[in-house]
């Protein structure tokens, strides 16, 4: 076929057998069997003895961490605890028989203390990171920080300049890149098994009732309160791009913003709450005696009750953010967002975020000079173009029971005690520094969007 064009092909052989050959040239590649370079295992060295930690913030991520350190391969011994909600503490007091003198409130109360424990574990809501962030490292303290880091650029600038005078060990709970279908896909890149990477086209697809629980109703529903959803929920995408392109970001822009969950979309006479007797009630799809009671199509975690009955979840729905009509909400956050990045060297990738969809699991296309891959956080299908040949990674197949973020989590909190046990950052897949490159994108990208669109360019100073 050399040295002719796909347009005299079509000329020559009529519109219809054109179609159908080329139709059969893009379509012929054969799945096969075949081996792919195995994930990168993490070094792990034994630490002499568990390392001791303070868990600020004792919710789902807070007291998740808090039943990993129970597993003693992770090596982690939990000494403390400050959470404002009774019955969380006392989960957390009777899980690590942690004394009374280590048991607090608040976050502030711990700092009243000399030091007392290697780390400090922040799963406070994202408004309360800088504080507890700022107050442990000036203290000597070494961290488990959730994401996002903090609330502001400024703030996450003040926590590395910090952090590096102390020379604290500081880990950012990315817990992608800690999981082994994104450890494959990013070796594929590394090992050139696709040739140079020219392009990504990513899709965080949240799901409509994930996003109406947690980003209207919930702690990320307004910016101010929490962060912008692009920083809250898609600054892993955002790393995990930055890393598979391994190279700066130079410029980014963006479109999106609230669509649907805002007044206009109420039905007529819906109250602020479902149960106020709303019209709409059995056939609204986000009434929430439904989601939450009745069909239990959601989570009811983040509902603060001790009582875990039906009949209590109902009261706090009553008057209750969860019982908020998903129109009648102070919610700001972006339903949905495109994001448009360029890299250094002229790769580029197409982000969307999208809160409207009906499953979840990342969707990943990486373009590369030799081969092309498809991926959707189970499988990884890897295309040859010289060999026209594709093979299927399926990580439930190599990795059982892989637990939360697709096994990230757990390996995520156990190489950070690594790091720790050994004060050694290069047990993390990333350093404070390089978590940060992904708030930055994403706090140019907000600044873009507010601004109609208009192209960012990213330059990371040096602190
Ligand atoms: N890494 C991830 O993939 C991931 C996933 C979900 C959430 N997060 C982040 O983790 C953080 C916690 O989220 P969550 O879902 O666990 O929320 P959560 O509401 O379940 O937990 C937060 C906890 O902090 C406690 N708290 C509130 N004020 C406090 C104070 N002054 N002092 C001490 N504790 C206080 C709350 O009572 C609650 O128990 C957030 O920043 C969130 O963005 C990260």
């Amino acid at each position: 076929m050399a040295g002719f064009s796909r347009r005299d092909v079509l000329k020559g052989a009529g519109v219809a057998a054109g179609t159908a050959m080329f139709g059969s040239v893009l379509g012929d590649f054969k799945q096969v069997q075949g081996e792919l370079p195995p994930p990168k295992q993490r070094k792990y060295e034994p630490i002499k003895k568990p390392i001791t930690a303070v868990i600020c913030g004792y919710g789902g991520r807070g007291g998740y961490y808090g039943s990993m350190a129970t597993n003693p391969e992770a090596q982690v011994e939990i000494v403390g605890v400050a959470e404002p909600v009774d019955y969380r503490t006392e989960l957390a007091v009777s899980r690590h028989k942690i004394p009374k003198e280590n048991q607090f409130v608040t976050w502030e109360h711990v700092f009243d203390r000399p030091k007392f424990a290697d780390a400090i574990i922040i799963g406070t809501p994202d408004r309360l990171h800088y504080g507890p962030a700022m107050r442990a490292l000036e203290m000597g303290y070494n961290l488990l920080l959730e994401k996002p880091i903090a609330q502001s650029w400024k703030e996450c600038e003040d926590i590395l300049r910090l952090a590096k005078k102390k020379g604290a060990i500081v880990g950012v709970c990315h817990v992608l890149r800690y999981a082994p279908y994104f450890v494959q896909m990013h070796a594929l890149v590394e090992q050139g098994v696709i040739g140079d990477l020219v392009s990504i086209q990513h899709m965080e697809p949240i799901h409509y009732l994930h996003f109406a629980h947690s980003y209207v109703r919930g702690p990320w529903h307004n910016e101010k309160d929490s962060n912008p959803s692009l920083l809250a929920k898609s600054c892993h995408d955002l790393d995990i791009i930055k890393w598979l392109m391994n190279k700066p970001c130079e410029r980014v822009s963006s479109f999106g913003g609230l669509k649907y969950f805002q007044r206009d979309h109420a039905p007529m006479g819906a109250p602020t709450h479902c149960l106020d007797g709303c019209p709409v009630e059995d056939s609204c799809i986000y009434h929430a005696g439904n989601v939450y009671v009745q069909k239990k199509l959601w989570g009811t975690h983040h509902i603060v009750t001790r009582d875990r009955s039906p009949q209590s979840i109902l009261r706090e729905l009553e008057k209750g953010d969860y019982g908020r009509c998903v129109y009648h909400n102070d919610n700001d956050v972006a339903d949905h967002q495109v994001v448009n990045l360029q890299f250094e060297g002229g790769g580029t990738c197409a982000f969307n975020m999208e809160a409207m969809t009906s499953y979840g699991g990342r969707r990943t296309r990486l373009m590369g000079t030799l081969g092309d891959v498809v991926g959707d956080e189970r499988f990884l299908d890897v295309y040859n173009f010289e060999k026209r040949e594709m093979i299927r990674w399926d990580v439930q197949k190599d990795f059982k029971d892989l637990g939360g973020h697709g096994g990230g989590d757990e390996r995520m909190f156990r190489d950070w005690a690594q790091a720790v046990g050994h004060q050694d950052d290069s047990f993390l897949s990333v350093d404070l520094a390089g978590a940060m490159e992904s708030h930055l994108i994403g706090f140019e990208a907000e600044r873009s969007r507010k601004a109609d669109g208009q192209v960012r360019k990213i330059v990371m100073p040096k602190v």
